[in-house]
């Protein structure tokens, strides 16, 4: 079959960003003719925002993939009270929008185009790829709190069990892993692309020599989800997002890509149009 045009980003947060960012990336997109757009993730938390961030690439790509960000599923703890959590956001709310703005969200089913299947989930973190020489004990991680640094979706991204409790973020990363091994198995595709907003091979990982930095590398992957792939012959690229680092790299038959937008405020002064152009790829299938 013809060649099959991918354009990937991922952390656009364009509530932070802003609407100038967004016809940025818009440009882009229309200008490299994309079959289909990929998004891994961190669109933007108000669903007003991801509604119309997605409507307006959607006019713009012939097809657009979809997985959820962490800052897509935060709600505000009074949300949360009235059943708004995370699980609500990612299974419930976000399927709704981009079912509205004709996207495909892969949490919500796999998605076939010709002979390549797009598998995905936002997953989640374990500690799996925490920094082991850190003086952080497992309460600090479990608090989320070291160095002056605060992880906030241990505040704002809430994922409640059958007992209404908390669950654990092992257990998240548990449940989410699992549904991207689930996809995989029912797949027939001779070709897989699996998209995960959590970072699934510890070689994507930047290191910097800061305590808060190396802690927050506990909360950036799962090496499951990466396992899954690499057991999965077919799966030819795998995309992810959440850490704000770029990389490109071949692990084995296997091509790992991270192409995240990330904020304004690490784009060391480049114009949106700028931050575009360096940060997104274009990949031929
Ligand atoms: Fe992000
Ligand atoms: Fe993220």
């Amino acid at each position: 079959m013809g060649g099959m045009r991918l354009v990937v980003t991922s952390d656009i947060h364009i509530d932070k960003n802003g609407q100038e960012t967004l016809d940025a990336l818009a440009q882009f997109v229309e200008k490299a003719k994309a079959d289909v757009l990929v998004v891994a993730g961190d669109v933007a938390t108000s669903p007003t925002t991801f509604l119309h961030t997605l409507l307006t690439l959607r006019a713009v790509a012939a097809e657009v993939v979809v997985v959820a960000g962490n800052h897509d599923v935060w709600s505000p703890p009074q949300l949360v009270a009235s059943g708004q959590n995370a699980w609500w956001r990612l299974d419930t709310l976000l399927p709704a929008l981009c079912a509205e703005a004709g996207v495909h969200d892969l949490d919500a089913a796999p998605w076939r185009h010709g002979e390549v299947e797009f598998v995905g989930t936002l997953g989640w973190y374990d500690l799996s790829m925490r920094d082991e020489s850190l003086p952080a004990t497992e309460q600090d991680y479990r608090a989320g709190e070291f160095a002056g640094m605060k992880w906030m979706d241990h505040v704002y991204a809430v994922f409640p069990g059958v007992d209404g409790t908390r669950m654990s973020i092992e257990a998240v990363a548990g449940r989410l892993s699992a549904r991207l091994r689930a996809q995989l198995a029912a797949s027939t595709a001779p070709r897989i692309v699996g998209v995960t907003h959590m970072v699934a091979f510890p070689e994507q990982l930047h290191h910097k020599p800061f305590p808060g930095w190396r802690f927050a590398q506990a909360f950036i992957g799962h090496r499951a989800l990466g396992e899954a792939m690499l057991a999965d012959p077919r799966v030819e690229l795998a995309i992810a997002g959440h850490t704000h680092m770029r990389s490109d790299l071949q692990l084995g038959t296997l091509r790992a890509v991270c192409a995240p937008l990330g904020y304004r405020s690490e784009w060391r002064g480049l114009t949106p149009t700028e931050a575009v152009a360096a940060s997104v790829r274009v990949i031929d299938l």
